[in-house]
């Protein structure tokens, strides 16, 4: 087992997803017969304020990230009933890392090919909340990505784009300027339970720090998702 890097890692998981679904009913005015509309006369119909939509339980996701220009393909498994998230991270034309959360604080960080990499790590915090989404502020809406959107903003950590017309996360941009486009949204998908198995060699103590390079990936990784995540322990 690696060096337990102490930036939370589950934070980019939560950054990285948002997903609102939620309709709001709660404002809607809807007469029934003219009797209501006249007994109603007093009350105009209220204008309620959206609110992003709470993510499914199970979904997956494929995100492409741009941080300055610097580009990955995220494959998003969030499994909130199983306690767990996976972000499968292609960068271009670069490594394929994988970021495996559990809702226990422990993750871990690691490469499947020759190299046998890993980084774990020890948080304080699980994994997103479906509802974390909860609370932000609403910015109005914008067209993003050729998507009319709702905009929200979870105040120094990210603006979350969700589709008006489908409830769909579409877009979200963290304060630290890295930019996810929600590319696929499947509610309900699952990846199966033997692919949520770190390799024999997260738990090996002689591979530590035999692999330097991919330990300051991961810190690069670690410090990105910390520097996103500041706020994870508020939400
Ligand atoms: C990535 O973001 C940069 C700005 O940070 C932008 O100039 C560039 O066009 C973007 N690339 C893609 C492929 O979206
Ligand atoms: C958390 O759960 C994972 C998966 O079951 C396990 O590998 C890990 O050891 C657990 N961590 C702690 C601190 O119990």
């Amino acid at each position: 087992m690696g060096k337990p890097i102490s930036i939370p890692i589950l934070l980019l998981f939560v950054i990285l997803f948002t997903s609102s679904l939620s309709l709001v009913l709660s404002g809607r005015f809807v007469p029934t017969d003219s009797e209501s509309v006249s007994t109603s006369k007093q009350q105009s119909p209220l204008t309620a304020t959206p609110t992003p939509t709470p993510w499914p339980e199970q979904f997956h996701s494929i995100l492409f990230m741009n941080y300055s220009g610097s580009l990955q393909i995220i494959d998003l498994w969030y499994d909130w009933p199983k306690g767990r998230n996976f972000n499968i991270i292609q960068n271009q034309l670069g490594k394929l890392l994988y970021d495996l959360e559990w809702n226990n604080g422990t993750s871990f960080f690691y490469t499947l090919d020759s190299s046998r990499e890993c980084r774990t790590a020890q948080l304080e915090v699980g994994i997103l909340r479906p509802n974390w989404l909860e609370g932000a502020n609403y910015l109005g809406q914008r067209y993003v990505d050729g998507f009319l959107c709702n905009v929200w903003e979870k105040v120094d950590f990210l603006s979350y784009y969700e589709d008006v017309a489908t409830k769909r996360p579409v877009h979200w941009v963290f304060y630290t300027g890295r930019v996810a486009h929600v590319m696929t949204f499947e509610v309900d998908a699952v990846l199966e339970d033997s692919k949520w198995q770190a390799p024999v060699y997260c738990f090996d103590k002689s591979g530590e720090d035999n692999h330097p390079d991919f330990h300051s990936v991961a810190a690069a990784h670690s410090n990105l998702i910390t520097a996103e995540g500041l706020l994870r322990g508020s939400m």
